[in-house]
């Protein structure tokens, strides 16, 4: 399969395991109304999940081929057309000007890599959630760690935009 050629791929696709979904989803705490990304959807299985806690709308980027088929089925299957609107678009030209809450899976290095945009372009009081790698240069508001099924140890970050 390939890539958009002009749009720099950062970490491939890999879901998140929907148990750690769970545990990242508590930690957000969604309220009615609000705004959720998930910058690199992948297969759009965190924002399907995310609608089962609150009455929210989701926006997810994503410019794998491969991942954007797999979540516009997903979004489909799960009758939320409504409510998740996928982008195919670079993460790094994301409007996230009106996001409450991000759930975020990239590596310490591509979080890096957005820190920037984040801190210039989120609004204060908007909470970003991120498992296994922190946001360099970030202070998380809470860590939470989580043994999963298979018994690995899972770490969960949450951030809140000041
Ligand atoms: C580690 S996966 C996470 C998938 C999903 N967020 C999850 O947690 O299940 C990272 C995803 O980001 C996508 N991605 C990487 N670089 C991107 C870019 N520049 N713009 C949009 N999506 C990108 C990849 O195709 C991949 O699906």
């Amino acid at each position: 399969m390939m890539h958009n050629s002009f749009i720099p791929v950062n970490d491939p696709y890999y879901p998140t395991p929907n148990e750690v979904v769970l545990h990242k989803l508590d930690l957000l705490a969604l309220k009615d109304g609000e705004t959720v990304f998930d910058l690199g959807c992948g297969d759009a299985i965190q924002l399907i999940m995310a609608c089962t806690k609150a009455n929210v709308q989701c926006i997810g980027y994503e410019i794998f081929p491969e991942a954007i088929k797999d979540a516009k089925i997903n979004i489909q299957k799960a009758d939320l057309s409504n409510q998740i609107e996928i982008r195919e678009e670079d993460i790094y030209k994301a409007d996230i000007s009106n996001a409450n809450a991000l759930i975020l899976y990239f590596s310490r290095s591509v979080l890096g890599a957005l820190s920037l945009k984040l801190e210039k372009e989120l609004p204060v009081g908007a909470r970003i959630v991120t498992h296994q790698f922190d946001i360099p240069g970030w202070t998380e508001e809470l860590k939470k760690e989580v043994m999963q099924k298979n018994g690995a140890l899972e770490t969960i970050y949450l951030y809140r935009k000041i």
